[in-house]
């Protein structure tokens, strides 16, 4: 038995390297892909990857209508969270990698997702070294009540701040939320270049070419500082085992789980 997918964003930097790997699997199957530009065609012959068959919509919708057990996003926020709903009411699992979402957006699929008893993995960073940052980001924050969270990429990186960022962010505020020394209310000049406020921790977006994407947080304590950082370089082979990881996991659970780290025994 194959783990049957749907992969929306099939023919974009980072769905082609996953449809790649999947074609390379011996436990997974392409079974419908989604894009616009390529819509009719054979996702192989767009590829170059003879054993991806699979034929390419240009909606989610008409994508689902082959039978699957695991929906991936991985396309644009705009259009993300309506993929992910459609996906549960045909009875699929989903996996988003897709970032941007908003936490009401989040809210809204973790609904779904109990309702039609199916899980959602939702990561906002599939590399291991972010795992890992997260993981050790959340052991600091039960220590060091201040910190903050500066997000870099590209300069034609429409969403902000990063999925990481926001994943980050979501899961320190279950630990706690980081303290402001001087309330942003209490600002004298611009608040806005404290960065933006968000489930509990101050975000700061740089978008600039000379970046492909980082997220550092820093920690601060009286005389002492610790940081934290991940950098990514320019292919997405590290997103590949976490994202194939993520399909073959997001069965064993009912609901919304975020981060990787979530379905790993860390
Ligand atoms: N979680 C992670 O580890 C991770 C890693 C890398 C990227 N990401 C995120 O994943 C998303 C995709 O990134 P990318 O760099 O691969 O983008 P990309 O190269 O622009 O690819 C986007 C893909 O989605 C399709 N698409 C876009 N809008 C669509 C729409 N309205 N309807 C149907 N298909 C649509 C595109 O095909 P058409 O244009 O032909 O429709 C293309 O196949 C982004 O949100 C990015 O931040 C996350």
């Amino acid at each position: 038995m194959t783990i049957r997918i749907v992969l929306a964003g099939a023919t974009g930097w980072a769905g082609s390297a996953v449809a790649l790997a999947i074609a390379r699997s011996n436990d997974l199957t392409l079974v419908a892909a989604v894009s616009r530009t390529h819509a009719q065609q054979i996702l192989g012959d767009v590829l170059g990857e003879p054993r991806l068959n699979c034929p390419v919509y240009a909606t989610a919708q008409e994508a689902l209508a082959h039978p699957c057990e695991v929906f991936f996003e991985f396309t644009k926020p705009d259009v993300a969270k309506s993929n992910v709903l459609r996906a549960l009411q045909h009875g699929a699992h989903a996996v988003i990698g897709t970032s941007g979402l908003s936490e009401a957006d989040y809210a809204e699929i973790a609904t779904a997702a109990e309702q039609y008893q199916l899980g959602v993995l939702a990561v906002g960073n599939f590399a291991l070294t972010v795992v890992l940052l997260q993981k050790f980001s959340e052991i600091a924050a039960r220590y060091i009540p201040q910190w903050e969270i500066i997000d870099y990429a590209h300069d034609d990186k429409k969403d902000a701040p990063s999925g990481t960022a926001r994943e980050l962010a979501y899961r320190l505020s279950k630990v706690r939320p980081s303290h402001l020394t001087v309330p942003l209310e209490q600002t004298q000049g611009v608040v806005e270049t404290r960065g933006a406020r968000l489930t509990g921790s101050q975000i700061h977006s740089i978008r600039l070419p000379g970046y492909t994407i980082s997220v550092e947080i820093i920690f601060g304590m009286p005389d002492q500082k610790l940081t934290l950082r991940h950098d990514s370089g320019s292919s997405a082979q590290p997103y590949l085992d976490g994202a194939l990881l993520a399909i073959r996991k997001v069965n064993t659970f009912v609901g919304l789980r975020r981060g990787l780290d979530s379905v790993l025994d860390l």
